[in-house]
């Protein structure tokens, strides 16, 4: 059992995404769990199953289901996305731990893109 813990805790600790320029949005808002998780694994024409990138290099991106929509930005002009799925999921739960779960936000997730950081939005649409 031991063993186990620490085999399932090491892949965790080996990179944290970090998130800083945190703004919640809307505070009276919480969007669908449902919708959310799903939108969240619509970026980039889809992340889900065995895809662990961002596809295709593209210089901007929305994830959207129903009432839910994220929106990926370089910071850097001309920069194109390709985030991994790993950070993606850590950033919005870093995120989550500051706005709460399924609170719209701002924020800006370290790397993510070609050159510099990307900026990511949740919003009610
Ligand atoms: C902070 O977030 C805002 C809103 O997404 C964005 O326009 C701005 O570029 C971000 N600032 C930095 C330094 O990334
Ligand atoms: C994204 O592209 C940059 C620059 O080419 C590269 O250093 C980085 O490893 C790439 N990230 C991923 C997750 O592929």
């Amino acid at each position: 059992m031991l063993f186990l813990v620490s085999a399932l805790a090491a892949p965790l600790s080996l990179r944290t995404e970090t998130v800083s320029n945190v703004t919640c949005t809307d505070s009276s808002v919480t969007l669908d769990t449902h919708e959310t998780d799903v939108a969240l694994l619509q970026i980039c024409g889809g992340i889900s199953g065995s895809i662990e990138f961002c596809q295709g290099n593209p210089t901007t991106t929305t994830g959207t289901d129903g009432g839910s929509q994220f929106t990926i930005t370089p910071v850097e002009k001309g920069a194109t996305i390709n985030i991994s799925k790993g950070r993606w999921e850590q950033g919005i739960k870093a995120v989550a731990a500051t706005c709460g779960q399924n609170k719209p936000f701002t924020a800006t997730f370290t790397g993510g893109a070609s050159t510099g950081d990307v900026n990511v939005a949740l919003t009610q649409v």
